[in-house]
């Protein structure tokens, strides 16, 4: 008996050692593996657009523009909840999916306002992807402008 397991001891032990290096490097890889597409879903858009920085966009959403020398919160508001027009949409809280794809449709003509467009003209897919990222941060206040005129 006790020679038994002395003569299987030495194979048990490898056959430990080789299952739990095959979990390591088997869950090591899921595991690599499944914060690769959680990165992914953090970070892609549906819009086609880069990970959005919160930081960088609340710095741009305060910047004038070269072309308008205007900023997005000069007309939406603070944190894009504060229009100076009760007809001019709220960003804050807004999904960051669509506010990107409004930008790049503003920027590439799809939708088209007198406004806005400029605004959204010489935007770069980063610069879109942060302020959606920021704008999205924000409280949500939406509302819709019926009753509005
Ligand atoms: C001169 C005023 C003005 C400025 C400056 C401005 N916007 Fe707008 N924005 C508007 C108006 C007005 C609309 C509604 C246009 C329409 O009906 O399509 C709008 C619409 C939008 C929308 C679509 C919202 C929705 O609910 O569909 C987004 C997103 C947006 N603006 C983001 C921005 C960002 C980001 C900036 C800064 C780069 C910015 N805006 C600067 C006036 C402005």
């Amino acid at each position: 008996m006790t020679t038994q397991i002395r003569a299987i001891a030495p194979a048990l032990i490898a056959l430990v050692a080789c299952l739990a290096l095959s979990a390591c490097s088997g869950g090591g890889g899921e595991g690599e593996h499944a914060s690769d597409s959680e990165h992914a879903a953090a970070t892609s858009s549906s819009a086609g657009l880069p990970a959005g920085h919160v930081s960088a966009g609340e710095q741009l959403a305060s910047t004038k523009g070269e072309a308008t020398g205007q900023s997005c919160v000069d007309c939406h508001g603070s944190e894009g909840n504060a229009p100076i027009d009760a007809t001019y949409p709220k960003l804050g809280g807004q999904y960051a999916d669509y506010i990107g794809h409004a930008l790049q449709q503003y920027r590439n003509g799809q939708r088209d306002h007198a406004l806005m467009s400029s605004q959204a003209r010489n935007l770069t897919d980063q610069q879109i992807a942060d302020l959606a990222a920021y704008f999205s941060s924000r409280d949500s206040q939406l509302r819709d402008l019926h009753g509005v005129h």
